[in-house]
């Protein structure tokens, strides 16, 4: 598929690498496409992997992922153009600069975002998982569940395909308004792992009375 990954951070560097190299054709939305990072990040990815501005990115993108901080979501997304029939994965997580979550209970940022792209078919996906899982997502032989949520069928399909494509367990949950859900584990994943424990390349795994995990 054409995916543009917009934003080449921890989380959209390593989405777009791990997509690359199972077989997608990836562009990386980025302000400063011929940036030095952004050339590394190239050469380590499959060939046919590129970048360019946001906008240019996702014009000719089948799925446009978002991978960039909350604070500038509305702002990136208007700037994107006609998402008209495209799939928009948010990866997003609404917190302000205390990782606190900034939106929840009766609404959320995958909410939101859907409003901010009302033609785009939008998923929340991967916003519950750590960048080292995405990277790597064996863990002692078992893989990290990933949950993800949107009401068009067609998107979550192929949302579903993307998450099997790079190694995680899907767990559909349902429509955009189960982001109110998501977003909440993504902060009680930060603070068991990243505020509480030395460390935060831990993630998530529903599991069965027989170890299987959610079909
Ligand atoms: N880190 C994780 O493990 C993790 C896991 C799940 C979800 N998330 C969520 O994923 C999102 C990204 O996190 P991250 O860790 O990847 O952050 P990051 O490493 O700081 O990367 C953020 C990216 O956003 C880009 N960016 C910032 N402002 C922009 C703008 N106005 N227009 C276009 N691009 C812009 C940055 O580009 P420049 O290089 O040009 O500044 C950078 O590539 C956040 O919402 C976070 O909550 C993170």
């Amino acid at each position: 598929m054409k995916i543009a990954v917009i934003g080449a951070g921890n989380v959209g560097g390593t989405l777009g690498r791990r997509w690359s190299s199972a077989g997608h054709e990836v562009v990386f939305g980025v302000r400063d496409p011929g940036a030095e990072k952004i050339r590394r990040l190239i050469a380590a990815c499959a060939e046919g992997t590129s970048a360019a501005l946001p906008a240019d990115a996702a014009a000719d993108a089948e799925v446009v992922v978002l991978a960039i901080w909350w604070h500038v979501a509305e702002e990136v997304i208007r700037g994107l153009g006609d998402l008209a029939g495209k799939i928009l994965i948010d990866c997003t997580n609404p917190l302000d600069e205390k990782l606190q979550l900034t939106h929840g209970h009766t609404e959320s940022g995958g909410e939101m975002i859907a409003d901010w792209a009302p033609t785009a078919r939008v998923v929340k996906a991967f916003n519950t998982v750590p960048w080292e899982a995405m990277a790597d997502p064996e863990y002692g032989g078992q893989r990290p569940t990933l949950f993800f949520c949107g009401g068009d069928e067609f998107a979550a399909g192929t949302v579903r395909g993307l998450i099997l494509d790079i190694g995680f367990e899907p767990c559909y949950v349902g429509g955009i308004e189960m982001s109110r859900y998501l977003e909440p584990l993504a902060a009680l994943w930060i603070m068991a792992c990243r505020v509480r424990q030395p460390g935060s390349d831990f993630a998530f795994r529903l599991i069965g009375r027989n170890g299987e995990g959610p079909q």
